[in-house]
């Protein structure tokens, strides 16, 4: 049986730990914008979230020539096992993945807004095809289309890359990425919290309680 996978779209330990202990959390994406707003050196901060961590954490390469991205891969994937490198789609950035895979490091394909650079990104050896779901949105194109499109190609083949979306914005744009059948679901912790919220729980739990404690059952 398949299984949808959560990943956490933040460079930011306490906040993976609080979800991680809540045994949300299968694996972390990183991009250089979010590792930025974090204080310390990157390569710290991605070996301390491969401890909190065991499943896949995905650190971005910046360079964008050939040789630059196979180094930092390199690099990279040696801070620990569970590092996935990302790597643009750009056509360096295929080169480079087609190197980085064959030496056996998984590779994330990022910044995908088609599902032709997701055939690509296939083609050329990632693990991980990355859409861009909200980017597309915020633009007035439906980002979800990109991901229905690449999972029937990932059926049609039965391709071994798996579709991650990406640029979550909202607790729909996870629900619909399950409903399409995508592999994975990276999401801004704040998106996972919102999730769980309900003003009926909420409202219900308070008068379940009030209800005990008036009747003096404690
Ligand atoms: C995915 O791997 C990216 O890090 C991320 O989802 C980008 O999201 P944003 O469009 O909210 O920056």
């Amino acid at each position: 049986m398949k299984k949808l996978k959560f990943y956490l779209d933040t460079a930011n330990l306490p906040q993976i730990s609080k979800l991680n202990q809540m045994g949300l959390v299968d694996g972390v994406t990183t991009n250089p914008t979010l590792v930025a707003r974090e204080p310390g050196d990157f390569e710290d901060i991605i070996v301390a979230i491969c401890k909190e961590v065991r499943g896949p954490v995905s650190a971005e390469a910046v360079s964008t020539d050939h040789d630059g991205i196979v180094k930092e891969a390199k690099r990279l994937h040696g801070l620990a096992p569970n590092v996935v490198v990302k790597i643009p789609i750009i056509p360096e950035g295929l080169r480079a993945t087609k190197t980085v895979s064959a030496l056996g490091i998984p590779v994330n394909m990022t910044l995908v807004f088609s599902a032709n650079q997701g055939l690509l990104a296939a083609k050329a050896g990632a693990s991980y095809i990355s859409p861009f779901i909200g980017r597309l949105d915020d633009i007035g194109q439906r980002g979800m289309e990109v991901v229905q499109d690449l999972v029937k190609i990932r059926d049609n083949y039965r391709l071994k890359a798996q579709v991650l979306v990406g640029s979550i914005r909202h607790p729909l744009h996870v629900l619909e990425a399950a409903k399409i059948g995508a592999d994975i679901a990276t999401m801004p912790p704040e998106v996972m919290e919102k999730m769980w919220q309900h003003p009926l729980t909420d409202s219900g739990l308070k008068r379940f309680l009030d209800d005990w404690n008036k009747a003096k059952k404690s």
